[in-house]
């Protein structure tokens, strides 16, 4: 149990205490209690009557939820400096890059797999990330995205098969689509609390997207997709066809799309990864234009070797609001509430009474600043279920 004083700015996407759909309060206390969960929120001068012990005083700082980073590929091995290095001199991004993490993924052990999940999973942490996703899809193969998942889960509980990531070489599609809707997924599911497919150019079809999804829905797995990307198409209907819990990437929409989202906002959310598009140079999606019509939006890292190799969500919330016309508001819902959301979970991304004690001290005034100051490290420290684990209070 514990408890935090002198928050000079506590957002806690509960609009029922605070002001806006931020929720936020200032002068502010909160008390976790013994099994890392909120007890209360409210103003410093209340907090006698919740509180017995000795509170920290913060300083006056800012305390957000942490981040929930919904769409994440830390199951790799190797990286793709040298591929990231061409596309700087004007070569296009392509969906044949993840063949060669599949090779350099195929020959690590089990134990380098881990140890790369470890390594990004702490460096999400260090940034603010409290809960990520984190999908396979490096393997191709079923004993390889089995093992992927095992990886996956020793970091989180929001573990996604994506075996149907690319068809791998050598391979017939409509074999890999039967592997993957059958055997592959009979040995992941037990891992696996998602399923997801790229539905791209490059990648898989449609009708190849809805058969793998359904196939992972049947076994019990909630489905999510990859969806326009690189081009406009069918994904993004598909997703909402289906009810999926989030549409990714999203960075070609046409008005139809658009609408579709927008009629779906409750089921399905639209996740924007603007990091993906800052390191592949493609166009930012229009936030705004979501946000205006309706569309629930959330944002993610979409941390991979390939088309985003970084795991910071303030940065993501900078780019967003630089880039994608979200208001700093927006923005912070958007990476905290809205992808809690995108994972259809209530109990993180807030600090409502009853929610995970994840939240994040912020060496900063406001959660502005986030996007105020790109690029600077603002994150003093880190609490997960009601312990520091990163910095000091
Ligand atoms: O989300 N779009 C598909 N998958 C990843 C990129 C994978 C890679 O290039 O290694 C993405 O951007
Ligand atoms: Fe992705």
């Amino acid at each position: 149990m514990f408890a935090l004083t002198g928050i000079g700015h506590l957002v806690t996407n509960d609009e029922s205490v605070g002001e806006g759909k931020l929720g936020v309060l200032h002068d502010a206390a909160l008390v976790a209690d013994s099994s890392g969960n909120i007890s209360w929120v409210g103003k410093q001068s209340e907090l006698a009557d919740h509180f017995e012990g000795k509170p920290t005083d913060v300083g006056g700082r800012a305390v957000i939820p942490g981040f929930v980073d919904s769409h994440t590929h830390l199951v790799f091995a190797g990286d793709r400096a040298l591929e990231f290095e061409s596309r700087m001199q004007g070569k296009p991004y392509a969906a044949g890059g993840i063949k060669t993490t599949m090779a350099a993924t195929r020959a690590a052990t089990d134990a380098v797999l881990a140890a790369n999940v470890a390594r990004l999973a702490s460096e999400a942490l260090a940034s603010g990330t409290t809960t990520l996703e984190v999908k396979s899809g490096y393997g191709l193969s079923v004993r390889d995205e089995a093992r992927s998942l095992v990886a996956a889960k020793t970091a989180t509980t929001e573990t996604t098969f994506l075996g149907a990531h690319v068809v791998p070489p050598d391979t017939n599609a409509d074999d890999y689509v039967a592997l993957v809707q059958g055997e592959m997924l009979d040995a992941c599911k037990g891992n696996a609390k998602w399923i997801d497919v790229f539905c791209d150019r490059g990648a898989f079809d449609v009708d190849q997207a809805r058969a793998i999804l359904q196939s992972g829905a049947a076994a019990g797995l909630g489905m999510r997709i990859h969806a326009n990307q690189l081009q406009q198409g069918g994904g993004v209907q598909l997703g909402v066809e289906l009810g999926v819990a989030s549409c990714d990437h999203c960075t070609h929409l046409s008005q139809l799309d658009i609408d579709a989202l927008a009629g779906a906002s409750k089921t399905t959310v639209a996740t924007l990864l603007p990091t993906a598009e800052l390191c592949t140079r493609s166009p930012f999606p229009d936030a705004r234009k979501l946000i205006d019509a309706g569309v629930t939006v959330a944002l993610a890292s979409d941390c991979n070797p390939g088309s985003s190799y970084t795991s910071s969500m303030p940065l993501v919330i900078a780019l967003a609001v630089i880039n994608m016309g979200m208001t700093c508001d927006e923005a912070l819902w958007s990476a905290t509430a809205g992808g809690a959301q995108a994972l259809r979970r209530s109990d993180v991304g807030n600090l409502r009474v009853g929610s995970r004690a994840d939240l994040v001290l912020l060496d900063a005034a406001s959660h502005i600043h986030l996007a105020y100051r790109p690029g600077v490290q603002q994150v003093r420290a880190v609490i997960r279920g009601g312990k520091t684990v990163v910095g000091s209070l």
